[in-house]
């Protein structure tokens, strides 16, 4: 990572029809601690989020609901989609809506460019279509339905039944890049992250690509195709334009330049618009194709994709209210390998609350720091003379600094947490083998009380700059309590290992209280 160079990170943009659940804070999350932590390294950071309002699926729930689509859309994202930034603390730099001005001008600005160019064309498409999806399904993606939908064909994802669409519409030529993808995921093995998600885009791509269409003309809500007013632009084509229209294409040319190339990381439900049709659509615009696009699993419930058309959401308030957000974003984060899918559950989440958080990570920040209140006076001490086990933890505070930000050059959340907690692990088993509260006793043993102080204060530090993008509340006032100078926020993370330490401690609430209640 290098001083100020660009860091632009998003996330899907989520449809309203319904509110958030788990898995979207889950994104939310995943792209608030990358974006915190390229922030704290002394990156040029950029996270982008919102929401995606325009299409069938949108029209249909707010015509159901008796309301206009944006008056569905506002009333959606005021008291659901931006709320679900603060309750899981997320620090994004924007959040737009593709009914924004600043995006419907600029997609169909795009789109301009795309007609002139000759990349788009008049033709006619029979097919089935989800609109759960919003996307023409193969009869590949299709499964016999159940239940209410015995005998018909339904959506793999969405379990609902498809419908056959037979439409004159605009077309974008995308079998023309086929090759030119195939040879950027080969020249840039990086593109599509994780392994198994590029080897599956590769395969699909090498079977040959259709054109796709990109205009709807059997109802308006969407953008107006500029040469036609009778045609609303595809929800798809519309939406992944959020990434550059947010980044000023089209009217902040110095913006853009700054900003793009992105990275982009999304479901594993959607990597393909991400990584095929996304890129092709550059290609074919002469813009720079994202930097990478990483797909993270799905949270399961059942065995199943968690989903707002199933109703198998958990509202991420459920969790907040009662353990926090700091636990939230620890818990997702550290239990699920980023890429992989993973199930929820209260016991899970409880277990490492207790043992992991309150534990493992404050009891050991309570204990170093009431000791030096009680031994010292709160004043931290500044020995000169260390032993090797002193050293021993120095040394683990450099390898946890530079194994954590390794991981997260490789979007490995969950190996930069691991690789962080050997610190908190091997500290509390400094404390327990040096026994500080015995050294006190004797004053003849007081500088080697002293060099235990300071180096599990130290060590304390460290563990604070290193879990700020994680756990952003819990280190904030873990930091204050150790008398650091200035904003956590703006320790370089990348030499976290180097802190030397304040002055004086005070003294310190229990960063992860117990919790009574029974949940779940
Ligand atoms: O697809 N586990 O929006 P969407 C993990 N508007 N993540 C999950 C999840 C789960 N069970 N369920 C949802 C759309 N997500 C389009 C995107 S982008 C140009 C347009 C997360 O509201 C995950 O990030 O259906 C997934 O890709 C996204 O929500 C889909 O959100
Ligand atoms: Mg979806």
């Amino acid at each position: 990572m290098s001083d100020g160079s660009s860091f632009y990170i998003t996330t899907p943009i989520f449809y309203v029809n319904d509110v958030p659940h788990i898995g979207h804070a889950y994104t939310e999350v995943a792209a608030d601690v990358l974006a915190r932590w390229h922030r704290q390294a002394g990156d040029d950071a950029w996270l982008l989020t919102g929401t995606d309002e325009h299409g069938q699926k949108i029209l249909r729930t707010a015509t159901a609901n008796g309301v206009t689509p944006k008056e569905w859309a506002d009333r959606l994202v005021e008291t659901a989609w931006k709320p679900l930034l603060q309750i899981v603390d997320i620090k994004n730099d924007d959040f737009i809506r593709t009914t924004d001005e600043r995006h419907e001008v600029n997609a169909q600005k795009f789109l301009q460019h795309l007609y002139d160019a000759g990349h788009i064309y008049t033709g006619e498409y029979e097919g089935f279509y989800c609109v759960g999806c919003e996307e023409y399904k193969q009869p590949s993606d299709l499964i016999d339905g159940t239940g209410e939908f015995a005998g018909q064909q339904v959506c793999a994802i969405h379990s609902i039944p498809v419908e056959l669409l037979h439409e004159k519409n605009y077309f974008f030529r995308m079998s023309t890049f086929a090759d030119q993808l195939l040879a950027l995921y080969e020249e840039n093995p990086d593109f599509v992250q994780p392994a198994a998600a590029r080897n599956e885009v590769i395969s699909f791509v090498k079977q040959g690509l259709s054109d796709l269409s990109i205009s709807r003309s059997s109802f308006d809500w969407g953008i107006k195709v500029p040469w036609d007013d009778s045609h609303v632009v595809y929800v798809w084509f519309d939406a992944l334009l959020n990434y550059i229209t947010a980044a000023g294409y089209g009217h902040d040319d110095e913006k853009f330049s700054r900003l793009w190339p992105a990275t982009h990381i999304v479901g594993k439900d959607i990597l393909r618009f991400h990584a095929v049709i996304w890129p092709a659509m550059l290609l074919a615009a002469g813009i720079e194709v994202p930097r990478r696009v990483f797909g993270h699993g799905w949270l399961l419930v059942g065995g199943e994709k968690m989903s707002k058309s199933k109703l198998t959401g958990i509202a991420p308030s459920q969790i907040t209210d009662t353990f926090g957000s700091d636990a939230f974003r620890y818990y997702f984060m550290r239990a699920i390998s980023f890429g992989q899918d993973g199930s929820f559950s209260w016991e899970d989440l409880s277990a490492r609350y207790q043992s992991e958080l309150a534990n493992g990570f404050g009891n050991l920040a309570s204990r170093v720091i009431a000791m030096v209140v009680r031994y010292c006076d709160g004043e931290i001490p500044t020995p000169t003379v260390f032993t090797e086990d002193d050293e021993l933890i120095r040394a683990t505070e450099k390898r946890a600094t530079d194994a954590a930000g390794d991981a997260i050059s490789r979007l490995a959340i969950h190996e930069a947490i691991a690789a962080i907690w050997e610190l908190v692990d091997e500290l509390n088993g400094y404390i327990t083998s040096q026994e500080p509260w015995a050294l006190a006793k004797d004053p003849a043993d007081r500088a080697r009380l002293e060099a235990v102080l300071f180096t599990a204060v130290r060590g304390l530090g460290t563990l604070a700059v290193l879990l700020s993008p994680v756990v952003p509340q819990a280190t904030a006032k873990l930091w204050q309590a150790l008398g650091g100078t200035g904003e956590l926020t703006d320790q370089r993370i990348d030499r976290a290992w180097q802190w030397t330490g304040g002055t004086h401690v005070s003294p310190l609430e229990a960063l992860f209280p117990r919790i009574e209640a029974t949940v779940g």
